[in-house]
């Protein structure tokens, strides 16, 4: 069957999550939100597990905990995304949801560069660090997460340092990728971008 995977890259809080529901619910594509992979196997770790075992042994039900979501697991998350064994462990994973039936949005670091490269549609969203910041820290605020704006700030630049910087599949934009800048953007606006992208590949 004919597979249409939308790939959706960029750093931390630019808005790729909000951006990629959104355009699956609107074009009915299934979605991978691909941190959670990491975030489970972070997660794991803070627990004892090694990096490596809990990445090949993870399973979906891992995918559902409550504490994914936290600035504790993206940090851990980003600790292990170094890690190759770790990366590659979760490649099967991630290439047959983007081939399942119907299509599907992925979003992560490394869709476009390394996981989906024939993706039909690529996107790079991103916005300034202080942008980004200031919305991680709206959004923790609002779930009754404590950490100030700096500490936000301090979290969201040492993951960007630590996703563009590695050795393996470095965050960065693909080649053929559309780079959608969401800093000035409402989220209104950055959706109809990223769906009027998608939509001249349908
Ligand atoms: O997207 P999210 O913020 O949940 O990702 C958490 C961390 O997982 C990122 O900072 C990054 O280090 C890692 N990650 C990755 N490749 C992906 C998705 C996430 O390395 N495709």
């Amino acid at each position: 069957s004919q597979s249409f995977t939308i790939a959706i890259d960029g750093p931390a809080a630019a808005g790729k999550g909000t951006i990629s529901k959104a355009v699956a619910a609107e074009l009915g594509l299934g979605h991978l939100d691909t941190g959670l992979l990491y975030r489970a196997v972070g997660v794991k770790t803070l627990e004892g597990i090694p990096a490596i075992t809990a990445a090949q042994g993870l399973t979906s039900k891992d995918l559902q905990r409550d504490d994914l979501r936290g600035p504790e697991a993206a940090q851990a998350a980003s600790k292990v995304a170094v890690i190759a064994e770790v990366r590659a462990a979760l490649v099967d994973f991630q290439r047959a949801f983007a081939r399942r039936a119907g299509g599907a949005v992925l979003d992560g670091r490394d869709i476009g560069t390394v996981i989906c490269p024939y993706a039909e549609v690529k996107l790079f969203v991103t916005a300034s660090a202080e942008v980004r910041a200031q919305r991680r820290f709206l959004e923790l605020s609002a779930k009754g997460e404590t950490q100030t704006l700096e500490e936000v700030l301090a979290d969201v630049k040492a993951r960007d340092e630590r996703d563009m910087n590695r050795a393996e599949a470095p965050l960065r934009p693909a080649e053929d990728a559309v780079v959608i800048d969401t800093s000035a953007l409402s989220i209104k606006e950055a959706i109809a971008k990223a769906l009027q992208e998608a939509s001249a590949h349908r």
